[in-house]
């Protein structure tokens, strides 16, 4: 406890007095702490449709949905007030043994909104717990069909699945399991959809790219054993790397390798789902149906925190008879709150025609980021739906991307502050080849892509002549 830092009333706090403490005791996911060690921590403290104001009362366009996060938008009283409901009728109860009817009727309406027969609603509170629990559900499954030796999962290089020890032996990033592993064993990487940086000989046509890419999941189950595989693991669109697209095709072609070999296919969907693409989930957009589909993030668009995997019925029998239980659980998953949120969010979503309001515009989002392609730093601008990436480059000819000295000057250094100073929140990320991403609310329009144009058209000339 710090004896100068009166805090028993956080509304009261100053801005100076909010920094201290920040910097004293709040401990940021993903960060470098010692990046505050000068500067300020940038301090949120309202939000209102597609913007949000700081601690100093500057706006700024939260072109990345908090985290991808925000559907709805901010300030959206109607979900508070669904929040404020449920918490004073019935604020907590388990789904251990027990059901209370938000997750009942949100189980029932995801449900009716997935894709095919998947119909069973597990909840969680997380996406890791969700990807999580998938891996889990793929093995218990296994076990419980006589499949014993079924374990492995495969996915993406590059992509993110989150941060749990299972979720994070998912991941095809290696750089951050580096410091926690040994991780769960039964992890493989397969090729992503980066058609920017197609192997050559598949370059010139990006169908015979998708061939290749969903038949190196073919090679890898036979590799590996295919009686060893139980899940791949993908994304609609890959966030990690830059919104990787799938190919024409790819996810057909998946669907009917995973058949061949009776492996299980995860549609992780924490980010694709609730409309980031213009569809409920992803796997729609693109025709493909999944075994499970991971949510998370946009189901209650950020008010109360939710997540969850929605499975097809045959997954569910082998746990429907006799004493046959699913070994796992969560306490707060499925929170009566949560699921009254979410269920609130999705009345916005039918109500404001948020799904037709993306598919109505993203061919405008689309060509106004590419009004950006006009700047030599500006290699690929690629994604869909309201969901982009931008790969900075060295060199547009060559593609010649950025050495880790330049990357950590260009996007730590300069892009990632600068594009916040000049009212923008996006990402900068260098987790595979440097891109910005965006992600913006579901209610923006082409006021905002234009708002978005401009800070970015600015700082990344800034940032061009720094290089
Ligand atoms: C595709 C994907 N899966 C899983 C996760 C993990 O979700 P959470 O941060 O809610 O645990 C994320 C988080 O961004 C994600 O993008």
């Amino acid at each position: 406890m710090q004896a100068d830092l009166h805090l028993g009333d956080t509304v009261t706090l100053s801005s100076d007095e909010l920094q201290a403490a920040a910097k004293q005791h709040l401990w940021m996911h993903f960060t470098r702490m010692s990046s505050y060690s000068k500067g300020d921590v940038p301090v949120i403290v309202r939000g209102s449709g597609p913007y949000v104001y700081d601690d100093k009362g500057k706006r700024y366009l939260d072109g990345l949905a908090g985290l991808f996060v925000s559907m709805v938008g901010h300030g959206r009283t109607e979900l508070a007030e669904a929040a404020s409901k449920q918490a004073s009728e019935l604020a907590y109860f388990p789904l251990w043994s027990y059901a209370h009817p938000s997750a009942v009727q949100l189980a029932a309406r995801l449900a009716e909104l997935a894709p095919g027969d998947l119909n069973r609603v597990f909840f969680t509170t997380s996406g890791s717990e969700a990807v999580e629990s998938a891996w889990k559900l793929a093995k218990a499954y296994f076990k419980r069909t006589g499949e014993y030796t079924r374990y492995k999962v495969l996915s993406r290089e590059y992509a993110y699945h989150g941060t749990s020890m299972g979720a994070l032996a998912v991941c095809g990033l290696s750089a951050i399991k580096h410091d926690f592993e040994p991780l769960p064993p039964g992890g493989i990487r397969v090729p992503n959809t980066n058609f920017y940086r197609a192997p050559e000989f598949v370059a010139d046509d990006e169908t015979k790219f998708g061939v290749w890419a969903a038949d190196e999941i073919e090679r890898a189950i036979l590799r590996e054993d295919a009686e060893s595989v139980a899940a791949v693991f993908l994304e609609p669109v890959q966030n990690s790397g830059g919104c990787f697209t799938p190919p024409p095709g790819y996810f057909q072609r998946v669907r009917e390798i995973c058949d061949r070999y009776g492996v299980l296919l995860v549609s992780d969907e924490v980010i694709c789902a609730f409309g980031r693409l213009g569809y409920y989930f992803g796997a729609e957009r693109y025709g493909y149906q999944p075994d499970i589909i991971t949510f998370a993030k946009g189901v209650t668009s950020g008010y109360s925190p939710l997540g969850g995997m929605i499975v097809r019925d045959e997954l569910m029998e082998p746990f429907l008879n006799g004493s046959a239980t699913f070994l796992h659980g969560i306490t707060f998953a499925g929170h009566p709150v949560s699921s009254a949120v979410a269920l609130a969010n999705l009345d916005v979503f039918e109500r404001d025609n948020l799904l037709g309001n993306v598919r109505s515009n993203e061919d405008g989002f689309r060509a106004t980021m590419e009004k950006l392609n006009d700047l030599p730093i500006v290699g690929n601008i690629r994604g869909a739906g309201y969901f982009y990436g931008i790969e900075l480059v060295k060199d547009k000819n060559t593609k010649e991307t950025f050495n880790d000295d330049e990357s950590e000057r260009l996007l730590r250094g300069f892009l990632s502050s600068a594009l916040f100073d000049a009212g923008l929140v996006c990402r900068a990320d260098d987790r595979g080849d440097p891109v910005i991403q965006l992600a913006p609310p579901l209610i923006c329009t082409q006021e905002h892509f234009d708002e978005i144009e401009r800070i970015l058209r600015s700082v990344l000339t800034e940032a061009w002549s720094k290089l």
